[in-house]
């Protein structure tokens, strides 16, 4: 199996990390490809709680990790990441690709203004937008520049003016920060990380023509796709199984298996539309049992019904090959429990995700109600992880299998907790 791309479908946190680390232990090497410190993904082993912002989760497992060159990487955060592995005596070998683009506090502080000015669309203040958007305007810092910085300095002066002069219209008195602090950062992250820069591209390439075995971790989710998702309250990213290739610059015919993640009901963080989006006092008994905060800003989730129509849509974009639907437990107790099968919208029923901003906002959910199911308490969760699907409670299955029917794709992995033992696969 060459390469195996995990793709979020839905606003992002759909659990990735639990199906990234459970699929990594059959891996010769993992790869991140976008996003960068916005990503919080959360690896639970014997109730201890890893949380991963940059690293392919498979770090853990003491695996040859890579960040390719789509990623924008914050230094600092970076090396939070390594120390907390080595506190573990875990120790993987990491490359960065030259090409990835550095973050500045700079760019947080934009973050910061635009968020602080009521303007922003809820970021996680980590500087996506203001990375990407220095990469595309050719005055990004890359880590090939960490071996050679005096070359960039046309260019970061350049970054320096670009991003302090939108800071300026929000926020005149704002301290600005000079050249040289900028300059003798880059020379002490340097002298910390250059070791690790390298050509992902080459190491992935190689080891593809060699039969290896290849992870693809993606970050964010398909409906936060700076293209495809629900624009402008969007990441700043590509995130689907396609900007993989570009992302990482390998071929698409190596990608063989793309596994869409989903969790069992929908979350969104930060502002924009959201059909499914449930009354608070359903959302906040499934915001307790599914600890929906966020990982990375600690912010509580908006909660909704699983929303088939969008997630459809994001199977196709992906061309999925299967599924993973993650937190199956959380609704454990809910009765009944609804599916979004439609969306209404002006008095015509729609059942194609349009990702259009005006229309979305004017959508209202389409409900079929299904029984729900019991609790799980230890023991069952002991026997449905010894028997597998048919042991699952018989209003799950069917709820799982409607979900199969909806989105047009099989579901092979359930995860019924946050353990890595705790996913069954059909
Ligand atoms: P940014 O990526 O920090 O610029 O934020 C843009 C939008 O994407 C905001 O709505 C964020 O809440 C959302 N976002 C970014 N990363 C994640 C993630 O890893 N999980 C969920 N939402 C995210």
């Amino acid at each position: 199996m060459p390469a195996i791309a995990v793709i979020g479908l839905q606003w992002g946190d759909e659990g990735k990390g639990k199906i990234v680390d459970y699929l990594s232990k059959d891996v010769d090497l993992a790869v991140r490809f976008q996003g960068g410190a916005n990503a919080g993904h959360t690896v639970v082993v014997n109730g201890k709680v890893y949380k991963f912002h940059h690293l392919p989760v498979a770090a853990l497992r003491g695996k040859h990790v890579c960040l390719a060159a789509g990623m924008v990487i914050d230094p600092e955060k970076l090396l939070e990441e390594i120390e907390m592995l080595a506190s573990e005596n875990i120790f993987p070998r990491i490359t960065i690709d030259g090409k990835c683009h550095i973050v500045f506090d700079i760019y947080k502080v934009l973050d910061e203004v635009e968020e602080e000015s009521g303007k922003g669309i809820g970021t996680t203040r980590r500087g996506i937008g203001s990375a990407y958007m220095c990469k595309a305007g050719r005055v990004g810092i890359r880590f090939y520049d960490l071996l050679n910085p005096s070359f960039a300095r046309n260019r970061l002066e350049k970054m320096l003016h670009t991003i302090s002069a939108i800071i300026e219209r929000y926020d005149s008195k704002r301290e600005k920060p000079e050249l040289k602090d900028i300059e003798s950062w880059i020379y002490k992250v340097s002298s910390k990380l250059k070791d690790m820069v390298g050509d992902v591209t080459g190491i992935v390439n190689d080891a593809l023509e060699q039969g290896k075995t290849i992870l693809l971790e993606g970050a964010q989710g398909t409906l936060l796709d700076i293209d495809h998702g629900t624009y402008p309250y969007v990441t700043s990213s590509n995130t689907t199984a396609g900007a993989a290739c570009s992302y990482i610059g390998i071929s698409p015919k190596w990608i063989k298996e793309i596994v869409g993640v989903a969790k069992a009901y929908s979350t969104r963080v930060g502002k924009g539309p959201f059909p499914t989006e449930m009354d608070e006092e359903t959302a906040s008994i499934i915001r307790d049992k599914g600890k929906e905060y966020g990982t990375t800003t600690g912010r509580p989730r908006r909660i909704g019904w699983f929303d088939a129509v969008s997630v459809r849509y994001s199977a196709r974009i992906n061309g999925i090959t299967c599924m993973a639907l993650t937190k199956v437990d959380c609704l454990s107790g809910i009765d009944p429990v609804k599916l979004c099968i439609a969306y209404e919208v002006n008095g015509t029923i729609i059942k194609d995700f349009i990702p259009r901003d005006d229309i979305l906002k004017e959508c209202r959910p389409v409900y079929e109600e299904l029984d729900g199911w019991e609790e799980f308490d230890p023991s069952m969760k002991s026997v449905i992880l010894r028997n597998g699907y048919g042991s699952l409670p018989k209003n799950l299955r069917i709820y799982l299998e409607r979900i199969e029917e909806l989105v047009g794709s099989s579901i092979k992995y359930i995860s019924i907790g946050p353990e890595r033992f705790e996913t069954i696969v059909k």
